[in-house]
């Protein structure tokens, strides 16, 4: 299904299947958002007329390609990845798309890497897109809350987990976080999220948005 959404509505150019080539004979997993995935995410980067992107976990630099051609050209989409081989990777694929001025790649934790946006007195960023490693999510998501301009938003990939995202008991780390990220989430008025579930090339999971709300701070 997701092959023939991707053909019909012919999401894929040149750009965004070379980086999956190249991601591919680097040896990259292939675990990039899918091509309806990544629409979704240029569309939420033009609707909210985006300038600022922050993303955890550039992998291969394909999510990060749908976000950046999004913006305008004086716009900034910073990425955080913790290999430098894939950071690498990414660098090839971003820059061979044309977007290489409004991507900046920062290679290490991502943990790491906010503190010194902190200190560097980054301005908020429109949207975040959280999608490193998944134990991680809701403290990425908690730093995001308070760096995301009212009205911007927050997209969690990879919250659904097979299902496992509604086991009470699951013993899964991963699946843990994303139960305490739903949470957080519900005990925030500042917030208003919803998760949505995805079935596709990429298995059963879901990722959940949140909208920083502008009418009630
Ligand atoms: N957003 C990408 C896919 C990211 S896959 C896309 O859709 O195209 C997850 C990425 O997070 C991997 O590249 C992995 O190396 C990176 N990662 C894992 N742990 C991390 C950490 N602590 N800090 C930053 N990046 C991390
Ligand atoms: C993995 C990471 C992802 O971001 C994803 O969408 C699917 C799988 C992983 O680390 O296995
Ligand atoms: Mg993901």
């Amino acid at each position: 299904m997701d092959a023939f959404i991707g053909e019909r509505l012919g999401l894929e150019d040149e750009a965004l299947a070379a980086a999956l080539t190249t991601a591919e004979e680097a040896g990259l997993p292939s675990i990039q958002v899918s091509p309806p995935q990544g629409r979704l995410l240029e569309m939420l980067v033009r609707m909210l007329g985006a300038r600022r992107v922050l993303e955890f976990g550039t992998l291969g630099g394909y999510s990060t390609i749908w976000m950046a051609r999004a913006l305008p050209a004086d716009g900034l989409l910073i990425s955080l990845e913790a290999k430098p081989e894939y950071a690498a990777v990414a660098r090839t694929s971003i820059d061979r798309a044309g977007i290489g001025e409004r991507v900046e790649i920062r290679v290490g934790p991502a943990l790491e890497a906010l503190p010194v946006l902190e200190d560097e007195g980054a301005k908020p960023f429109d949207l975040v897109f959280i999608d490193a490693d998944k134990v991680n999510t809701p403290n990425y998501f908690a730093w995001a809350v308070d760096h995301t301009r009212p009205g911007g938003l927050i997209v969690a990939d990879n919250v659904v987990r097979g299902g496992t995202l509604a086991e009470t008991n699951s013993e899964d780390p991963a699946t843990q976080a994303q139960r305490r990220l739903h949470d957080e989430i519900a005990a925030d008025s500042r917030l208003l999220a919803t998760t949505i579930q995805t079935v596709g090339g990429k298995s059963y999971d879901g990722f959940t948005l949140a909208w920083l709300r502008h009418d009630r701070r």
